[in-house]
């Protein structure tokens, strides 16, 4: 496994083991690494000759300071769990300094209505951020494919046109939420939820479970209607939003369509902490 810190190194070492058929895929994580990373890396190995992870808390996505303060991190940990898993790793875990010059800034990019919705409505900011962090890591490593869960469909959706908007002969591989067995899905943030919290936290797949089962014989406002009570009867949780939208283009679903896909999308706290999930309807 190599551990690379700088930019030049890792361009470097690339340029070395890269070959014409190698296939050079990469892992874009924020560290605090779980089983979700995990199989996202399991998952990049089996279609890639080369992986490359990053672990990197990218500022500029965070519109809060606390949360990006209070975001986990310990990179001593996480790459004891990648040597216990994985052989042949390169990791790219840069200091902010390498990344950014001495300002913090984003650039702006044309996601359109894609950004505007849920994430993009609750954190300003919060994907041109993502984009600006992507923008480098790709032009650093070149990847053919680069891996990315759909726990963050939105974003999953804001790299595809991402890529697109930058004209890259890049493939973005969404790969399946990870989940606890109470379906709470794998993130790094729930490590700062206590124990009886992440039991509880189950409640949030229950939700989407719910509206999974309700979606062919009920109307979508009276699903979103219901689910929306029963956050209100739970005082563990203080809503953000819980939609029903078109997994395409992420527009809110009024009436089902037979030739289209769609997604429930949900956001809550949990006292402080922010989760997310969403799952496949149709
Ligand atoms: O999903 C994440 O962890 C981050 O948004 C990413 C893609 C690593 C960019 O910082």
């Amino acid at each position: 496994m190599d551990l690379i810190h700088h930019k030049n190194a890792l361009k470097s070492l690339l340029k070395q083991r890269r070959n014409q058929n190698n296939i050079v895929g990469f892992v874009p994580t924020m560290g605090a690494l779980h089983q979700g990373h995990l199989s996202l890396i399991s998952i990049a190995q089996q279609q890639c000759d080369l992986v490359v992870v990053s672990i990197f808390v990218n500022p500029t996505q965070f519109d809060n300071a606390a949360d990006l303060e209070n975001y986990p991190r310990g990179l001593e940990e996480d790459l004891h769990k990648l040597k216990e898993n994985f052989d042949n790793l390169i990791i790219f875990a840069p200091h902010t300094e390498e990344i950014y010059d001495s300002q913090l800034t984003s650039e702006t990019f044309a996601f359109g209505e894609l950004a505007k919705k849920m994430e993009g409505a609750s954190r300003d900011g919060h994907f041109d951020g993502v984009g600006t962090i992507l923008k480098k890591f790709f032009t650093i490593i070149q990847p053919d494919k680069a891996f990315f869960g759909e726990k963050d469909y939105q974003q999953l959706l804001i790299v595809k046109k991402l890529v697109d908007l930058l004209n890259l002969p890049l493939e973005i591989i969404g790969c399946p939420i990870s989940r606890e067995e109470n379906g709470l899905a794998r993130s790094s943030r729930n490590k700062r939820l206590t124990a009886d919290q992440q039991k509880e936290a189950g409640f949030i797949y229950k939700m989407l479970l719910k509206a999974k089962t309700n979606f062919n014989n009920k109307s979508i406002s009276t699903i979103i209607d219901s689910i929306e009570k029963d956050f209100k009867n739970n005082s563990s949780f203080k809503l953000d939003y819980f939609e029903i939208v078109d997994a395409e283009t992420l527009n809110t679903a009024q009436q089902v369509k037979k030739d289209k896909k769609y997604r429930a999308f949900v956001a809550a706290y949990m006292g402080e902490i922010r989760l997310i999930d969403n799952i496949a309807l149709n």
